[in-house]
């Protein structure tokens, strides 16, 4: 079958604004809850766009880390393209795909430094070798070839060899603040069930959109 002609009929059942909580921070936890223990893939996978140097929108997959108020964490390299372009913009959107039990779900917002103890505590959860990485890896950055990584991996093991490894300077925690975010749930022919909230003063604003 060519990519044209790949087509799923979403059976799954309907989204009304009864089933949706009023605080749409909790109702993000309910279907990150729901999309685990359905078994999709790296459920926490979420695509973050950011505003690139030239004004043009620039997208990549991190894993969030937290949900909660403050909105959705993630951890990354803050010298990376990413983190250059939220110094510069720190407005973001990102997508969560949970394709297996067909949903959706789009935050739009802006982005801000975790706290230095999320930050801290995120790094020092993280496997010895990816600690490593974080201090040997300039992301976003061109290298000669493996070799050159290869190479800055084994200086950095020398570096902190019989040592933990602490966080780099560098290295942290983003929260996307919500500003914006919709649920989408696929129904049949195309014609999906869509909740979108957005910041209303105080209170939050919810519309149903049309598919
Ligand atoms: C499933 C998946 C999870 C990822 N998680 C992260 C992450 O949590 N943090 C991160 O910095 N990069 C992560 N990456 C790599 C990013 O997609 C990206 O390559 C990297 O952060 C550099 O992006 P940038 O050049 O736009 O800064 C992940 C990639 C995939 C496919």
């Amino acid at each position: 079958m060519g990519i044209g002609d790949f087509r799923i009929q979403y059976e799954t059942a309907g989204l009304d604004r009864p089933d949706l909580h009023d605080d749409p921070v909790v109702q993000l936890q309910r279907w990150y809850a729901q999309a685990e223990e359905a078994g999709c893939t790296e459920p926490n996978a979420m695509t973050v766009s950011t505003v690139g140097a030239d004004g043009g929108p620039d997208s990549r997959i991190v894993l969030a880390r937290a949900i909660d108020e403050s909105g959705i964490t993630f951890h990354t390299n803050r010298r990376s393209a990413k983190g250059a372009e939220i110094t510069a913009d720190a407005r973001a959107a990102a997508v969560f795909g949970w394709l297996q039990i067909h949903r959706q779900v789009r935050i739009r917002g802006t982005v801000s430094l975790a706290p230095d103890d999320v930050s801290d505590a995120y790094f020092a959860s993280r496997p010895r070798a990816s600690r490593i990485g974080a201090w040997a890896s300039p992301q976003s950055s061109p290298i000669s070839g493996r070799a050159e990584l290869d190479a800055l991996i084994e200086e950095t093991e020398r570096r902190f060899v019989d040592v933990d490894v602490p966080r780099p300077p560098h290295w942290g925690g983003y929260v996307l603040g919500i500003d914006e975010i919709e649920f989408w749930q696929g129904r049949p022919s195309r014609l999906h069930d869509r909740f979108r909230y957005s910041r209303n003063g105080g209170s939050w604003r919810v519309d149903r959109l049309a598919p």
